[in-house]
């Protein structure tokens, strides 16, 4: 399988990583593609890839794309990787929380035979959460706490910046709340968010808790975070090389 990555920075360099070390049997990361041209070269040196210089260049050579940029790339550029009938894996899923964007993109993909990825990122249960929405759910909840600089703030003392409905907490942390997003897709439906600032933890954290007919679940996920970007954890990065992997596995786990 043919690769490019779109958004050359924290996670595409772990994926590219694990490529350069041999652990991608099966997948040639070969086009790389960022605004800021110095990041792809970085990464492109390390598996002997090439730079391109606008997406188009690369679409003709992939048969997917791993956007891990941000929500303006998914909005502007993966219509264009679904147009062209390629496969995408969406990082910044933050985006998605816009159902207009969302069924815009479902539709291009049905249109033009590809499909759309979203790995399970900075949280662990979507396969259990995704399987109890199969039945009524009542409550879904999500507690993250990171420390303030993972939230781009300053902050003594531990500080609640936000109270709500997924939507809103996704529009206001665009590029923190990932798993919101994620969640509330997976479940579809609005789900309860509470974002801190805790200057006492060093670790991104998520507690998911669900409430539904098929009874109740409770996860937390202590994160180690990405040294080239801390309020990245490493855990979405991995999510993104599993889900990879799994493309080319006969044997599938997990909803
Ligand atoms: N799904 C999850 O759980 C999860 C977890 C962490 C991060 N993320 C998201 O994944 C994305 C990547 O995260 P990261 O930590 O690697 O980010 P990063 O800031 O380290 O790197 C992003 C790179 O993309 C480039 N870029 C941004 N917009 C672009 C555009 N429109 N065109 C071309 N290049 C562009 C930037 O120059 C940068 O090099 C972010 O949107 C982040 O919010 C998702």
């Amino acid at each position: 399988m043919n690769v490019g990555i779109l958004g050359c920075g924290a996670i595409a360099n772990i994926i590219t990583n694990f490529v350069a070390e041999g652990k991608l049997v099966g997948v040639d990361l070969k086009f790389f593609y960022d605004r800021d041209m110095e990041r792809a070269e970085n990464l492109a040196s390390q598996v002997d890839g090439t730079v391109v210089l606008k997406i188009d260049d690369l679409l003709d050579q992939v048969d997917l794309v791993i956007e891990t940029a941000s929500p303006q790339a998914v909005k502007e550029i993966v219509p264009q990787i679904l147009n062209r009938g390629k496969d995408v894996i969406i990082m910044s899923v933050g985006a998605l929380i816009d159902s207009d964007l969302r069924n815009e993109l479902e539709k291009l993909a049905e249109q033009n035979n590809s499909r759309i990825y979203i790995p399970s990122g900075a949280i662990v249960g979507l396969d259990g959460i995704k399987a109890a929405s199969i039945g009524k759910i009542h409550q879904v909840s999500l507690i993250t706490r990171k420390p303030p600089k993972s939230l781009g703030i300053s902050a003594e003392t531990e500080t609640v910046l936000y109270e709500g409905k997924s939507k809103d907490a996704v529009l206001k942390f665009p590029m923190n709340i990932n798993v919101a997003a994620t969640l509330s897709i997976a479940c579809g439906k609005e789900i309860d968010v509470k974002i801190i600032a805790d200057p006492n933890v060093d670790r991104n954290s998520h507690e998911v808790h669900m409430v539904g007919d098929f009874g109740e679940l409770k996860t937390t996920t202590h994160n180690m975070r990405c040294s080239i970007n801390p309020k990245t954890s490493v855990l979405a990065a991995y999510s993104a090389i599993k889900l990879l992997k799994s493309l080319n596995e006969n044997l599938k786990i997990g909803t």
